[in-house]
């Protein structure tokens, strides 16, 4: 039986629930018309990972394509292809490059939260996109003048919002996207042309030279969808910096050993953030050849899903997963075929999100921003609908009488 219209009102408890009724954590469905398996666990992950199983070309629906990601994006490539475009995200895995952005945003975080005590009440998943959106672009050498933080914010959020609903939320992402490229790849032809200058080795600079193929660069086009690839979901990590206040404000016992800069700690409440809350609810491969999987079966031209909120909630792999304990990950490093809301395997030859330690960086610095700051949380819904893809608290996550000690 089809189950699109089920994957449409149940959201993050979807594949969950079906993997309820299995004995070995998997499931067989249809989705979109196609015949799907999916799977979880450590070692499903490598199965889904092996590129002789899954290819991503063809798997990703357009309607996600036209918001989250960009047509011809690295998400859709597959062998030789994907790793040479791969390349060109790899030196976000540098530490050097995560600390310098962590800084620039910091800085910017700084700037903005000084400006947030003289105002009656902010919404902080809106403030952190314009901030993240800001540190990300200076970090990424756009010119100041092509930068107004507010729109472009907005429509990188916009982007993430509505990938994965129909209707005003998915005409707004489809539009924000349409923009953005259009402005992106004006920017890319600027720097071919010589008219901008893009600091040597910044995002900029290596998003306009980079080569496919040796005869020619990358069409400005394609290489607008790439950039967008950086800053979106940079600024994306403002789910992740509202879904910290939630917890913050839920368990404030964990304010404290922020407070005093417990490195390890801020670590561990960062990966427990990104286990604990939900983003990606699963991810998709099409099928190169019949699959079985724990003695269920899908045709060449199905789809293998992996089931990321599942095995992050998974109780064999986490013990208490619906209780938020960042001291987990104190007591045993994060390993990366468990721990894989960013995607699982190896970021320099497949798919996992190159972002990632960006993303841990990125949050270990706010978290103890977050915490260090003083305000009140007035009445809101600070409800997280499991049905929302993504969701987040529903009120963004309101504070008032914010003061900077
Ligand atoms: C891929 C999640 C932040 C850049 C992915 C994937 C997920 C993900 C689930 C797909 C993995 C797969 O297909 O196997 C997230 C989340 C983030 C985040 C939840 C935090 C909000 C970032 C950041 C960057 C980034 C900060 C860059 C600065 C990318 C790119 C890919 C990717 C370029 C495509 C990788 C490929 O196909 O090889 N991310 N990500 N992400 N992410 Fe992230």
């Amino acid at each position: 039986m089809d189950r699109t219209l089920s994957l449409l009102t149940e959201g993050y408890a979807w594949l969950p629930n079906r993997m309820r009724d299995s004995t070995d954590s998997v499931v067989r469905t249809r989705l979109l018309g196609k015949p799907v398996l999916a799977v979880r666990g450590p070692e499903a992950v490598r199965f889904f990972y092996d590129e002789g199983n899954v290819h991503r070309h063809g798997a990703i629906p357009a309607p996600v394509l036209d918001t989250l990601f960009g047509q011809g994006a690295v998400h859709t490539l597959d062998g030789d292809a994907h790793r040479t475009r791969k390349e060109l995200f790899l030196p976000l895995l540098d530490p050097g490059r995560v600390a310098d952005l962590a800084e620039h945003v910091a800085a910017t975080w700084d700037e903005a939260a000084r400006s947030w005590s003289e105002r009656p009440r902010v919404v902080l998943f809106d403030e952190a996109g314009v901030v993240l959106t800001r540190g990300v672009c200076r970090w990424a050498g756009l010119p100041a003048e092509a930068v107004d933080a507010e729109p472009l914010a907005r429509d990188l959020i916009a982007m993430v919002d509505g990938f994965a609903t129909p209707g005003p939320r998915h005409l707004r992402a489809r539009r924000a996207r349409a923009r953005q490229e259009a402005r992106m790849t004006r920017l890319i032809e600027d720097v071919r042309s010589g008219k901008v200058t893009a600091p040597a080795g910044s995002v900029l600079e290596r998003v306009a030279r980079h080569h496919d193929v040796p005869e020619a660069p990358l069409d400005a086009g394609t290489a607008a969808v790439e950039l967008l690839n950086v800053l979106r979901p940079t600024a994306a990590v403002s789910w992740f910096v509202a879904f910290s206040a939630h917890a913050l404000h839920r368990w404030p016992a964990h304010r404290e050993r922020l407070r005093a800069g417990d490195g390890a700690f801020a670590t561990a409440f960062a990966h427990e953030v990104r286990r604990f809350y939900p983003f990606a609810p699963f991810l998709g491969g099409r099928t190169v050849k019949e699959l079985t999987w724990h003695g269920e079966s899908v045709p060449a031209g199905g789809m293998l899903l992996l089931d990321v909120y599942g095995q992050n909630h998974d109780e064999k792999l986490w013990g208490d997963p619906y209780t938020f304990r960042p001291e987990r990950f104190l007591e045993r490093p994060a390993d990366p075929d468990e721990l894989i809301p960013q995607g699982g395997g190896d970021p320099a030859t497949g798919h996992r999100c190159p972002g990632e330690r960006v993303t841990v960086g990125l949050l270990e610095s706010l978290a103890v921003r977050l915490a260090r700051l003083e305000y009140t949380v007035p009445e809101q819904d600070l409800r997280i609908s499991l049905r929302r893809v993504p969701t987040r608290p529903r009120s963004g996550f309101a504070v008032t009488g914010v003061r900077v000690p």
